[in-house]
């Protein structure tokens, strides 16, 4: 077991990495809970660890409940957020109560905008199944929905108490879904280390294999560099706006997709692709290092290029995103493998460009 903790003053919290864990989850929340925890998750989650998890609950005297939400980015939306506020209300759920996600970042996203809402805010902590949410969206306190024009639109920044990140529940993902994770660790290479980078283009079969001490070191590495960023600035108002790197036009893309087809690390690896290619128009960064980011992303089967979505309306939805501030665009790019930069404005003539690299229509 390792253990990280995300420094923030009161709100630190500790986030667990191993195997086994969710054996332990009742023992582990019987500390700060005492009332009812009430899981919230989705259907293929809830069948390969619903159980386990209510038992390791009930054995530590917390009473479970469960919740069911729509799979995948549905679970994001406004109706199943005022459908789960329902359930709360009619299991009474007050302000001594937790609330569990038990899933991947979707489930975690929705449980937490749930838990940051309900009553001004009750108890949070995430169990995340995904790699994904395991190595990103469950550290950090950044909580939202969906809006049909705008990924996570409506959002909070609410910290869990504790992330509990059972590595052997990977096993069971499908293997689309441990690319998706891989991306947001090749974006933590890209701009913030680059021994990471390496790794990933040395170790990419034992990753594709979920080879345990290679997962656990991974996890325990994203979660360390993240808890890093997000403690110099957890409100995203600084450096922490570096690992939006390949979001610009990956939300662009979800949300052109209506969120559907590519799903969150999909639309990032092809975000990845035409920001780095920005960065190299502008002269920031050598376009051998574009390429080479570019050939990671294909190794782990991720996808480079997109079809079925026009420029314009990729453009035109980058101006509705959350990083656009008093109408200038800011890109988080890298300068070289393992270093990024905020960067405002890089000509929106670059950027069409970029994008046009990347359609395949
Ligand atoms: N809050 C943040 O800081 C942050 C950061 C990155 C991404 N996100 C959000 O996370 C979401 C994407 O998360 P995701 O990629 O985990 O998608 P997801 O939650 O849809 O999970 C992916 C799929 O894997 C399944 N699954 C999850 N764990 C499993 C397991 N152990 N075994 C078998 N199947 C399993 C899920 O049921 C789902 O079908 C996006 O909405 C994105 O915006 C948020
Ligand atoms: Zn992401």
């Amino acid at each position: 077991l390792r253990t990280v903790t995300v420094d923030l003053g009161v709100r630190s919290y500790p986030v667990q990495i191993g195997d086994g864990l969710l054996l332990r989850l009742g023992e582990s929340i019987k500390t700060f809970s005492s009332g009812e925890a009430i899981i919230v998750t989705v259907k293929p989650v809830r069948a390969l660890y619903g159980e386990t998890a209510m038992e390791s609950l009930e054995a530590a005297g917390i009473r479970p409940e469960c919740i069911e939400v729509p799979d995948g980015e549905a679970a994001k939306s406004i109706e199943t957020f005022t459908e789960v506020v329902g359930r709360l209300l009619e299991l009474c759920a007050a302000r001594d109560s937790t609330i569990l996600s038990l899933g991947g970042g979707c489930a975690g996203d929705l449980a937490g905008f749930v838990a940051a809402t309900y009553m001004r805010g009750i108890r949070l902590v995430h169990v995340p199944t995904s790699l994904l949410a395991q190595v990103d969206s469950s550290i950090g306190g950044k909580v939202a929905i969906n809006h049909p024009l705008a990924k996570n639109l409506m959002g909070a920044i609410y910290q869990p108490k504790l992330v509990l990140s059972s590595t052997d529940l990977l096993r069971t993902l499908p293997s689309r879904e441990i690319g998706c994770g891989v991306a947001e660790l090749i974006k933590y290479g890209a701009i913030l280390d680059h021994e990471l980078f390496d790794e990933l283009e040395r170790k990419s079969e034992s990753v594709m294999r979920l080879e345990r001490d290679v997962m656990e070191d991974l996890v325990s590495k994203a979660v360390s560099l993240k808890a890093k960023v997000v403690k110099e600035d957890e409100i995203d108002s600084g450096v922490r706006l570096l690992l939006n790197f390949g979001h610009t036009v990956g939300h662009a893309i979800e949300t052109a997709m209506e969120y559907k087809g590519f799903s969150h690390g999909e639309a990032v690896a092809v975000g990845m692709v035409a920001e780095s290619r920005v960065a190299a128009s502008i002269g920031m960064m050598d376009f051998k290092d574009a390429d080479r980011l570019e050939n990671l992303i294909s190794l782990y089967h991720l996808p480079t290029r997109i079809k079925g979505v026009e420029v314009d309306a990729l453009l035109d939805l980058m101006s509705h995103d959350k990083k656009v501030e008093a109408g200038k665009w800011r890109f988080s790019l890298p300068t070289r493998l393992g270093n990024g930069q905020i960067v405002s404005n890089p000509p929106k003539e670059t950027v069409a460009r970029a994008i046009r690299g990347v359609l395949q229509n």
